[in-house]
């Protein structure tokens, strides 16, 4: 507690100690992500619960070409959180049948996963050049002002859903404002829905989403020292249909005392305290065009999966 009078933390710990001393407690969902966080993400991908990343995969798969001429001609494409660039290929191979060349800048915090998608594109796409940019977006998205000619920004896997609305509209429009006429964005949303389905897709039946959550305070115990017994905490999914998001919390399962070693800190739970760690937002369509336009940008197509589950929208400036 003293430290932090001195120095300013690192940013984890500080996250940590910032969140754990709120009442109701909080953790941001960017501290799932660690190399053990983002394995554990790949794996619910593809779990026959959540839908989301297979249904988004086949509309950019049934409407490749549609999407590729609304885009094009002469687009360089941006992918916002790349990853490994598992999902682009169809769309990038669509644009090489209409245009000569496709630079194509995969854009993520993580250079092992930069990599991967280089390597995968360049493999799977003729005529499209990878061009990786390691970037964090908490610092904005000037790089995209590195990017020469018309753009294609994707923003895909419902990335979006976990910023609460009045933080989405800012940053669109940060991203909006590196942007030109004729310049667009494909934002992928998953779609509100019968809660029956969206339970499950956040609390599976193999406890991958469980492992996931409870990663968070594995790093913690790792990182900064603490004591977190994760025998002690349950994965919680909830639907708050009133604010249309998916809400996951680890909840104490008795009283209990975690002392976190390297902050110095201990921290009390009751039996039932819950610590929040993720929203997840599922949309309409008026919430959609309501985060877009204020951004500064105009919807003007919007694709679905057969079952309306998922959407993808091209947006101008
Ligand atoms: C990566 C934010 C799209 O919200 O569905 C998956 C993260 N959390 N299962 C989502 C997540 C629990 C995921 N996003």
């Amino acid at each position: 507690m003293i430290l932090r009078e001195l120095v300013s933390l690192p940013s984890f710990a500080g996250d940590v100690e910032e969140g754990l001393l709120k009442r109701p407690k909080s953790l941001p969902c960017k501290l799932f992500y660690d190399r053990a966080g983002s394995a554990l993400f790949e794996e619910i991908t593809d779990l026959p619960e959540y839908y989301l990343t297979r249904t988004e995969l086949a509309i950019l798969h049934d409407h490749a070409d549609q999407i590729a001429a609304a885009a094009a001609p002469g687009v360089a494409v941006v992918e916002l959180g790349s990853g490994t660039a598992a999902k682009t290929c169809t769309l990038l191979q669509a644009l090489s049948r209409r245009q000569l060349r496709v630079p194509y800048f995969p854009v993520d915090i993580s250079p092992a996963a930069l990599a991967d998608a280089r390597e995968r594109v360049e493999l799977q796409c003729s005529g499209v050049s990878v061009r990786p940019v390691v970037a964090d977006f908490s610092h904005g998205f000037a790089f995209l002002r590195d990017v020469p000619g018309r753009k294609l920004v994707l923003y895909l896997g419902s990335s979006i859903g976990n910023f609460d609305p009045e933080d989405a509209v800012p940053m669109l429009g940060q991203i909006c404002a590196e942007l030109r006429p004729g310049d667009a964005l494909l934002l992928g949303t998953d779609l509100a829905k019968d809660p029956a389905v969206l339970l499950p897709a956040y609390d599976d039946a193999q406890g991958v989403t469980e492992k996931f959550n409870k990663n968070i305070l594995r790093r913690i115990n790792r990182e900064l020292g603490a004591d977190f017994d994760l025998d002690f905490f349950r994965h919680v999914a909830l639907w708050n249909a009133k604010q249309s998001r998916m809400e996951i919390y680890l909840e104490s399962s008795r009283p209990q005392t975690v002392t976190l070693g390297l902050l110095s800190l201990r921290v009390k739970f009751a039996n039932g305290e819950r610590i929040h760690t993720e929203n997840s937002y599922k949309y309409t369509l008026s919430m959609v065009r309501n985060m877009l336009e204020p951004a500064g940008f105009a919807l003007d197509r919007t694709w679905f999966d057969e079952r309306k589950w998922f959407a993808l929208h091209l947006a101008r400036v």
